[in-house]
């Protein structure tokens, strides 16, 4: 089986979570928030938008993106799982959001047709080409769209999760192309990693200008077995929030 291969069966996998969890997510999902990072950057953009949120997930944030003013969601995702568990939920709380299977960077969706791109919390390091995926987004927006990403700092990769001292793991680089993750969904799935100079440059050749870029301390999701590492003290980034507008 191919690396690819791998990588999409572990998250189908990872994704049954979504409907083992089907009615705890479905009582989160009526008072759902985002991080106020976010609420912040996307209040005065948000009201009435037609939101698309490639890798979508488990789509809680979708109906967080509807409380904040949203006038529709379209998820994306590649897990038929994790798609078919939040569409349930969407019809079941009766809420704008739509979720589509399909393979990124390609969505199948038309042209300019998204007046935000929501995406982030573990989405990025999934794509193997990321000019094909930011020449996507950019596709898809309707010009002077924006594309927000609340994701994983491109240095997390190299955080030890030891409890009692940060550290950086020596089987990791900062400059490597990809690593095997362990961590969760595992199962040989393949991450590929980027600078946060790379990522910059690779939004600006497909025609974005960058508004909003801040590094944050705090990881964008923690254990809820309650499990905290010391790399997630304060005193190093475990996260970025950025807002880039298409041209
Ligand atoms: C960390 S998870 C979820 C992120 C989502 N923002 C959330 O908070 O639930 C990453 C998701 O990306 C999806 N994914 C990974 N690679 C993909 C691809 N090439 N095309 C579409 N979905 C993909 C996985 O199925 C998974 O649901």
């Amino acid at each position: 089986m191919s690396t690819h291969e791998d990588t999409r069966r572990a998250w189908d996998e990872a994704s049954r979570k979504h409907v083992v969890e089907y009615a705890e997510h479905l009582e989160q999902a009526r008072t759902a928030r985002l991080w106020p990072v976010e609420e912040e950057l996307l209040a005065p953009l948000i009201d009435d938008a037609e939101v698309l949120h490639p890798q979508s997930g488990h789509g809680l944030d979708d109906h967080a993106l509807l409380r904040l003013g949203a006038r529709s969601v379209v998820g994306i995702d590649y897990s038929p799982t994790a798609v078919g568990a939040a569409q349930r939920r969407a019809e079941e709380l009766g809420v704008p959001c739509r979720y589509e299977v399909a393979e990124l960077p390609d969505t199948g969706l038309p042209e300019a047709c998204a007046d935000l791109v929501y995406t982030g919390k573990g989405a990025l390091i999934w794509m193997g080409d990321l000019d094909a995926w930011a020449a996507e987004m950019h596709r898809l927006l309707r010009p002077g769209g924006h594309l927000f990403v609340y994701e994983a700092h491109p240095l997390v990769p190299l955080w030890s999760w030891d409890a009692t001292e940060a550290w950086v793991r020596s089987d990791r680089s900062y400059f490597a192309a990809s690593h095997v993750n362990d961590t969760f969904p595992a199962r040989g799935a393949t991450e590929h990693q980027r600078t946060l100079a790379q990522l910059v440059m690779t939004l600006q050749r497909a025609g974005f200008a960058l508004q909003h870029l801040a590094e944050h301390p705090d990881p964008f999701w923690m254990p809820e077995d309650g499990e905290r590492a010391a790399a997630w003290d304060g005193r190093l980034p475990n996260a970025i929030s950025l807002l880039a507008v298409r041209s």
